[in-house]
């Protein structure tokens, strides 16, 4: 269904040409919601592709009016409308999603959509990480790769946003909960991945057609260094638990995660604590121009999250 699909004029009055035109899909959802502020203060035009409607408050308040709903689960509703005129577009799959991907790729590339820019998982590149999750993730970015249309795959590793998962135990008892030992990783904020898609898609340069992109943040760190930085943030001393995955296993399922999730959440924990989710990549910097955020960075920014007195 198609909620505010205007006809805008998209020539340029300056140049005349065509202004450029995106389709964010997952436009609600951390990356999604960032890369849509980036591009409202540019001169292109965006389609935001909602899964819940009633979510699109905040896009609408950054002035974007053309917005469309797409279920992924429900690939025979998702039509050649939703690609039309888009010049490229941002592909965002749920977690462990399979299930209208496809069907994207057909109806873009009847669409004639020039560029697709695909949110992967670094899981793929963990050689030795076999779990149902990173099969989604190699079958998905397959289905991209046979498409034909020019792509690029972008392979992030844990987001430092997943620790707004843990905040209510860091306001109510000072500590977080994870099994993943003393491993270390490289973290990357998801504002940095949208400032990535962001240069992507704003770029007439073919240099980053085909190309596969793994992206990090600048410095790896364990949970113990991760509760030092929270603990100076905040002001409180905020500890790690590193819990069994059984204990691990028991309130993901309390939290109603699917097994799928779960499992790929375990798988990786393993992987974690191998310390084989450790490198960091220059991607960041080599796109954007900029130094990825710091996690000192991200705990400053989110410190409403995560603040005692403040009851979100
Ligand atoms: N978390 C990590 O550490 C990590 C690391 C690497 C890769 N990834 C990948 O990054 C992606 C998540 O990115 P994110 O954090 O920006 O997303 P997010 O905040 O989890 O939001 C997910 C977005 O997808 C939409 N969505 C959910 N179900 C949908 C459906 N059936 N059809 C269409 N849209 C649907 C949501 O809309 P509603 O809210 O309306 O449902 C929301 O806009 C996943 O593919 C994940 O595997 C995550």
């Amino acid at each position: 269904m198609i909620m505010n699909n205007d006809n805008i004029n998209r020539i340029n009055e300056n140049n005349n040409k065509a202004i450029p035109s995106f389709l964010v899909t997952g436009a609600t959802g951390n990356i999604g919601s960032e890369l849509i502020k980036i591009l409202s203060r540019e001169n292109v035009h965006v389609r935001a592709a909602v899964h819940s409607v009633s979510k699109s408050d905040k896009i609408l308040s950054l002035g974007i009016r053309d917005i469309v709903e797409m279920d992924f689960d429900e690939p025979s509703e998702i039509q050649y409308s939703i690609f039309k005129e888009a010049d490229k577009i941002f592909l965002l799959t749920p977690n462990f999603g399979t299930k209208g991907v496809s069907k994207i790729l057909d109806e873009a590339k009847k669409a004639k959509v020039k560029h697709i820019i695909y949110l992967s998982s670094d899981s793929v590149s963990l050689k030795s990480l076999s779990s149902k999750g990173v099969e989604v993730f190699i079958y998905n970015e397959k289905i991209v790769q046979d498409s034909g249309i020019k792509h690029t795959i972008l392979r992030p590793t844990a987001f430092m946003q997943n620790f707004l998962n843990n905040s209510f135990t860091i306001k109510t008892q000072n500590k977080f909960y994870l099994p993943w030992g003393n491993g270390k990783v490289s973290f990357v904020d998801t504002r940095d991945i949208a400032s990535v898609i962001a240069k992507i898609l704003l770029s007439d340069s073919e240099k980053y057609e085909n190309k596969i992109y793994s992206i990090t943040g600048l410095e790896v760190l364990s949970c113990n260094e991760i509760a030092m930085i929270f603990s100076e943030i905040l002001g409180v001393n905020i500890e790690y638990v590193n819990v069994s995955e059984e204990t691990a296993f028991n309130e993901m399922k309390k939290m109603g995660l699917s097994n799928v999730l779960i499992e790929y959440i375990l798988d990786l924990s393993r992987i974690i604590k191998q310390d084989y989710a450790s490198y960091i990549s220059s991607s960041v910097e080599e796109i954007t121009g900029k130094k990825p955020n710091t996690f000192k960075k991200f705990v400053e920014d989110y410190k409403y999250a995560f603040k005692q007195n403040i009851v979100l």
